[in-house]
């Protein structure tokens, strides 16, 4: 099969197109034929190495010194399920499917296996293969964040990078929470994250955020411009920190501190629950969570793609086509 491999760390130039084995299911997996996949921030900072400051060291050993250790990038797909393992119930080949390996990897290729009992659940009906490849890197980020910050009815909450992968997803995903909701974005964003249900819109190019003390009971932090040191005097007492981009000096402050008020910073990677993705499905299917895609490229212009998520820039998610038809 086909597959991008990122044999050593450095810019898109590095991707090569390669041909690999195709994956052979165990007894319970099933082989997902990739009709679609996504380039997130997190393959673009694994191919760059570009780790969360003072990450670096730490981060080498377990993800590989030169280059990533997994050299098939990609974090989530949606396809066909073309073959099953003796084990399996729950799939059969020609169902369409979405799945979520995560920080595993792999997905930039034309086949995938992936465990029955793992994060995987049926494609929603109506939804595209493109849509369904980028629901679950910021989804599964955002419902496990708002989660450890127990957002609840009412609360006041500030997204930073509301128009990301992960903040568009939390803006949507908070205010079904019942939270209010205020976005950090740029003013040619501002229409796309009031359309998710963001309440107020902050501009962060002309408007300082930071003057407003005691303003949120939830700050969540998706683009690294805001400290601890800043954001704990803009949270009511007891408020909550979450770091999503954290760097190491984040981490540490989780650790807490005198003089907080109960206030606390909430950082580190999330956890990737299997039971995530059918949740996002149904959140889908039920008009409650509308992916959103920037932009499709065409497998073989995957480096295209690296390019314009290394800007920092996207909004959502982009999209890669195995199949021209997927994004429909
Ligand atoms: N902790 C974890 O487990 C975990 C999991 C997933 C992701 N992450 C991290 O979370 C971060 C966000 O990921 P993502 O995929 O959502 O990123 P993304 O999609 O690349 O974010 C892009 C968005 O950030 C906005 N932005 C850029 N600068 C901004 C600023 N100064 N203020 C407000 N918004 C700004 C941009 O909007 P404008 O163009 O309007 O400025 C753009 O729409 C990444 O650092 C990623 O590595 C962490």
């Amino acid at each position: 099969m086909k597959a991008i491999v990122c044999p050593r760390y450095g810019g898109p130039e590095v991707l090569e197109f390669r041909d690999v084995p195709i994956p052979e299911p165990k007894a319970d997996e099933v082989r997902v034929k990739v009709l679609a996949t996504s380039v997130t921030s997190g393959d673009s900072r694994m191919r760059a190495a570009r780790f969360p400051p003072g990450m670096g060291l730490i981060a080498r050993p377990f993800l590989g010194w030169r280059g990533p250790r997994q050299p098939i990038l990609g974090t989530e797909i949606a396809g066909i399920v073309d073959a099953v393992g003796v084990g399996i119930t729950r799939y059969r080949p020609g169902d369409a499917v979405m799945a979520f390996p995560g920080g595993k990897m792999g997905c930039h290729a034309e086949y995938r296996c992936v465990a029955e009992s793992g994060p995987i659940a049926p494609k929603p009906d109506g939804l595209s293969f493109a849509k369904a490849a980028t629901l679950c890197f910021g989804g599964s980020t955002a419902l496990h964040f708002l989660e450890v910050a127990a957002v609840a009815p009412g609360d006041r909450v500030l997204v930073i990078g509301a128009s990301g992968a992960v903040g568009s997803a939390l803006v949507q995903l908070a205010r079904h929470r019942g939270a209010h909701v205020t976005a950090v974005c740029s003013a040619r964003n501002a229409d796309l994250v009031r359309g998710l249900g963001a309440e107020a819109v902050i501009d962060h190019a002309t408007t300082d955020f930071r003057g407003d003390p005691g303003a949120y009971d939830v700050i969540f932090e998706t683009v690294g411009s805001m400290t601890t040191r800043d954001a704990l005097p803009l949270l009511r007492p007891h408020g909550r920190f979450v770091a999503i981009a954290a760097g190491l000096r984040d981490m540490l402050a989780t650790i807490g501190a005198p003089g907080r008020q109960g206030r606390r910073v909430i950082a580190g990677p999330a956890t990737e629950r299997p039971e995530h993705v059918q949740q996002l499905a149904d959140l889908v299917t039920g008009g409650t969570l509308r992916p959103v895609v920037d932009g499709t490229y065409a497998f073989d212009d995957i480096a295209a793609a690296h390019a314009y998520v290394d800007t920092g820039r996207k909004r959502g998610s982009v999209a890669i086509l195995l199949d021209p038809a997927a994004r429909d």
